[in-house]
């Protein structure tokens, strides 16, 4: 069921996950206010033309959704995930949050990030901080013999110890030749259940993290999804290997979350 991926097999994954690190860690350098999600689309667009890469995203479509429309996911302040990218400008005080994914020789990276426009308040600083560690609490629990829910549980405790909600309507996944493979993994959940952890599986982990309640809503254009009562929302993910020598993130390069 969980496909385990061999040495060459992870060595076109690290590959296409330095791809996709390099690239956001360009992209977030771009981010200030008045800019277009658009133009941050475009900017990801030209990179992967560059570098003779393929989108994840682009043309992704399960569950009756319109296929997704670009190359990057722009989502701000109350949206969660999925944003589509159009001619919203940033502003000062906004957090973005950019989700890219590139495939190399057949494989897929997958990486998101939080970025603040400019100046955010306290608040919105304490929630990224959180959401962060929690993914960081996640990838320590990705070791050979410990099982799945060990990793759920990790993050959740970090974002509800801090008084935060854990988005349930989505959650990270195995990852490789599909952006998309067994096995779902929640952001939530009991320790010393599940599948276990072997050298070989890659997950991309991605807690999503609210300031105000967990629900989730999707807007119109049947990918945009945000928050219920319109507050703060933080992702952040990276495309994680379990090695004999413990995690390794493959979407990590230097300057990166
Ligand atoms: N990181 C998100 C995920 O793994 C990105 C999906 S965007 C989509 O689900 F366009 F592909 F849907
Ligand atoms: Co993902």
């Amino acid at each position: 069921m969980i496909q385990l991926k061999s040495e060459s097999e992870l060595e076109r994954m690290r590959v296409a996950g330095r791809h996709v690190g390099d690239i956001l860690v360009w992209l977030r350098g771009l981010v200030e206010p008045g800019i277009t999600t658009a133009e941050i689309d475009r900017a990801a667009q030209r990179q992967i033309e560059q570098r003779k890469l393929e989108s994840s995203f682009l043309g992704y479509g399960p569950r009756g959704a319109p296929p997704y429309p670009a190359v990057i996911c722009t989502s701000v302040n109350e949206e969660i995930v999925h944003g589509i990218p159009g001619s919203r400008e940033l502003k000062e005080g906004d957090v973005l949050k950019l989700d890219f994914g590139v495939i190399f020789e057949g494989f897929h990276g997958d990486s998101a990030v939080s970025i603040p426009v400019g100046a955010i308040d306290e608040k919105a600083r304490g929630l990224l901080d959180a959401t962060r560690r929690a993914l960081y609490a996640g990838i320590e629990q990705m070791r050979e013999g410990n099982r799945l829910g060990d990793v759920s549980s990790a993050i959740q405790c970090v974002a509800e110890g801090e008084g935060y909600s854990v988005v349930r309507d989505f959650v990270g996944h195995g990852i490789g030749r599909s952006l998309h493979e067994p096995p779902q993994v929640p952001n939530f959940g009991p320790p010393g259940r599940g599948p276990r952890l072997r050298v070989g599986m890659v997950l991309a982990l991605e807690p999503m993290v609210n300031l105000g309640e967990a629900g989730v809503e999707i807007l119109e254009d049947g990918w945009t999804a945000t928050t219920i009562d319109d507050k703060l929302s933080s992702h952040f993910e990276h495309t994680v290997a379990i090695t004999s020598h413990g995690p390794e993130i493959l979407t990590r390069v230097s300057g990166s979350h």
